[in-house]
């Protein structure tokens, strides 16, 4: 029994946690839960795997210590490492990326559904930036040299562009076990089916013949 101080306290934690949790994937109710991709459950996450079957390899990837192919027209490479690459990352909330930029390289902008990311460049030089919601469309940003790190915030459409000298590398980190990406061009100029010309014409402000231009490109 506390005290209405405490009470208040005890409340106005209770309330900030709660918001908190709204910010990454749902905690886990057990020690893990090893997604097991035979069982043909739908549900929000991934079913477990008996706990007596896992093995050390399911909470494990090797590969980091390559480099990505950036022969590429964006000069980027993606390597996830999410619950599909690792299962015991399953309920956990978290996952990891690297990425590799050719010179001039770029990662272009995108946002991550349901998470926010924390880069660190293990080499190279990176402008990095990402833009704040509408109306502001305030654009935040600043070039990182190795052992730098920076935050993009969950949702918000952000983007690195190489701008050393050389090649550049970043290990990411995400608040989800299934981040998810939005890629902006891609999903505006290539959906499929594809958007009708009369609403990029409108949204986008171009003329016909510039908006098939940009739908044969994604
Ligand atoms: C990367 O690590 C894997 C697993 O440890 C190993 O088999 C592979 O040879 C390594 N590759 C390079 C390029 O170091
Ligand atoms: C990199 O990708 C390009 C384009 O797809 C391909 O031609 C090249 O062989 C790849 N290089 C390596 C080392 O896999």
């Amino acid at each position: 029994m506390g005290t209405p101080y405490y009470d208040v306290v005890f409340v106005l934690v209770a309330i900030s946690l709660s918001v908190l949790g709204l910010a990454s994937d749902q905690n886990p109710l057990q020690d893990f839960c090893v997604a097991d991709p035979t069982v043909q459950v739908l549900m929000n996450g991934l079913p477990c795997k008996d706990p007596k079957a896992v093995q050390a390899d399911d909470f494990s990837f090797s590969g980091f210590n390559q480099s990505g192919n950036t022969s590429n027209p964006l000069g980027s490479a993606i390597t996830p490492v999410a619950v599909s690459e690792i299962p015991g990352l399953n309920t956990l909330g978290i996952s990891l990326v690297r990425v590799d930029y050719g010179r001039g390289g770029v990662n272009p902008p995108h946002t991550h559904p349901r998470a926010s990311e924390i880069l660190t460049v293990l080499d190279g030089s990176l402008e990095v930036g990402f833009v704040t919601s509408s109306p502001e469309n305030r654009r935040i940003t600043k070039v990182l040299h190795k052992g730098d790190v920076f935050v993009f915030p969950i949702g918000l459409v952000h983007y690195q562009k190489n701008v050393g000298p050389g090649n550049a590398v970043a290990i990411a980190a995400l608040s989800s076990q299934n981040p998810g990406v939005v890629i902006i061009a891609g999903a505006v100029f290539g959906s499929v089916p594809e958007m009708d010309d009369d609403v990029l014409v409108r949204s986008f402000q171009l003329d016909k013949g510039v908006v098939g231009y940009l739908k044969s490109k994604f």
